[in-house]
């Protein structure tokens, strides 16, 4: 790499943040330094790519490896999954999901996060082909869900030697998952504790509730490299290209449709934490992200931590409305078709009918967290809201959202209640503002309703357009007081 490193004698290993805190340079003082990266810019080529040759262990069938360096020393050792159909059990994968685990190898060997069972065999493959028959000397365990915890057991069967580096939590969640005794090999540490392996040093950085209670993101100084396990994660495989600016620009929707469905889904709930962590983030000198899930991103990490704080204030991206529809026989998706096309004659670009009964809840959700003005327009069924729209509504609160422009569009052939129900369920998200009348349809649209979704649309125009005085809003809810990033205060989890 063409430069010099002396590490300072006994300083190999664990140090806790007092430890740091009482030497003059901290972590320069025991000689960790930043490398230029010079000869192995982040993504080089085809090239670092380690020859199937320099495998000294064949300890699966997957047969070859497509490990990738991402930095000096600094590998990605991941593996995808393209035949799940549902992540979680619950959210639709079109193109995989990849799960990221990263090796640096130095003095020290030092793992963070393995990945899930299903693809073990190709992530041993990665991993050994990089070790050449070196032994991993640390498992940095960033977040304990099974999915990028699943082969950890596997991994200190097989290094015997290594040292599990984890938050107490997640000492606790190994117990859990593994046998009680692997807590033993488990080394608990805490905010600002670094792991110095040689030429790297990595300092945790505890980030609760992103996505579970015991996560922590690891920052190596050597490199500026993030490992900010499920922060900034996208759904999809990854095939062959590790980095986000391989994969086209930024704000391509293809990909950042990705990007925030997975935050909306998996992380969305949890917005107060992100916050204090994307906080914590902006204080450090960080050169790349890189996630558990999906791309690393070495290039245009503003968008992306942008995004991150738009939605993680619950702010909508897009002045744009979402129209949700729930409609049996066709006259409330009428009435929704009528209303996106009074929306498009009044000036609304950025307007989308979705029927909620087929559109998976996931992309649902993820376009709830984009636009600013929702409509639930609902058939009347069993007296109630439509299943489906049941569903979304009770989703969406489970999520937090918050902080939205809604409107409500309900049908019922003898008796109509889903208006007011869907009213009263919204009402309990913070900072929540109607817009213009709800319409009450009988089985169909009809001369006067024509006239109430004529009027309807106007109402959100005009609010799109900040016309406050024609937009007829209405205040549901109050905001929730402004996180404060600093503090470790609980929130609703
Ligand atoms: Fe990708 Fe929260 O696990």
């Amino acid at each position: 790499m063409g430069q010099t490193h002396t590490l300072a004698e006994g300083s190999l290993g664990l140090h806790t943040a007092a430890e740091l805190a009482e030497l003059p340079g901290g972590l320069a003082s025991l000689g960790v330094a930043r490398l230029d990266g010079s000869g192995s810019a982040y993504g080089a080529g085809a090239d670092d790519a380690p020859a199937l040759a320099d495998r000294t262990a064949v300890p699966s069938f997957a047969g070859g490896s497509s490990a990738r360096r991402i930095a000096p020393d600094v590998w990605w050792v991941g593996a995808s999954d393209r035949r799940l159909a549902l992540f979680e059990n619950a959210h639709p994968l079109e193109n995989g999901i990849a799960y990221n685990s990263y090796l640096i190898v130095d003095e020290a060997v030092v793992l963070i996060d393995t990945i899930d069972r299903a693809v073990s065999g190709q992530f041993f493959e990665n991993l050994e082909t990089v070790l050449a028959g070196r032994a991993v000397d640390y498992v940095v365990v960033n977040h304990m869900e099974p999915d990028h915890s699943a082969s950890l057991g596997q991994v200190l069967a097989r290094w015997p030697r290594a040292t599990v580096v984890c938050t107490g939590l997640a000492a606790k969640f190994v117990g859990q998952f593994f046998d009680d005794g692997l807590r033993g090999r488990c080394v608990a540490v805490a905010e600002g504790d670094a792991l110095v392996s040689g030429r790297h040093a990595l300092s945790f950085v505890e980030a609760p509730w992103v996505h579970w209670p015991e996560v922590m993101m690891s920052f190596d100084h050597a490199t500026g490299l993030l490992f900010s396990a499920d922060a900034f994660g996208t759904f999809g495989a990854l095939d062959g290209n590790i980095f986000a600016d391989q994969m086209g620009v930024p704000d391509d929707e293809r990909r950042t449709a990705e990007l925030r469905r997975y935050y909306a889904n998996i992380v969305g709930k949890y917005g107060p934490h992100v916050q204090r962590a994307l906080a914590k983030v902006a204080a450090l000198p960080v050169a790349a992200l890189c996630p558990t899930h999906g791309p690393v991103w070495r290039r245009d990490l503003g968008f992306a931590i942008e995004k991150y704080g738009r939605w993680a204030a619950y702010e909508p991206e897009d002045r744009a409305v979402a129209i949700f529809c729930a409609s049996v026989y066709g006259g409330t998706e009428s009435a929704a078709n009528m209303l996106a096309a009074e929306l498009s004659a009044a000036g609304v670009d950025d307007v989308r009918v979705y029927d909620v009964a087929k559109t998976h809840e996931s992309y649902l959700v993820a376009e709830a967290f984009r636009a600013s003005h929702l409509v639930f327009a609902s058939v009347t069924y069993n007296n109630g809201v439509f299943t489906a729209m049941r569903d979304l509504i009770a989703d969406l609160g489970d999520h937090h959202l918050q902080h939205r422009h809604v409107s409500f569009v309900e049908n019922g052939t003898w008796h109509a209640t889903a208006a007011a129900l869907m009213r009263a369920a919204v009402s309990a998200w913070p900072d929540m503002t109607e817009v213009g009348q709800a319409v009450s349809l009988r089985s169909t649209v009809s001369a006067r309703t024509a006239g109430e979704i004529k009027a309807l649309a106007g109402a959100i125009a005009a609010s799109l357009r900040g016309d406050v005085a024609h937009a007829d809003e209405t205040r549901l809810s109050d905001p929730l007081p402004p996180v404060d990033a600093t503090s470790g205060a609980s929130v609703r989890h």
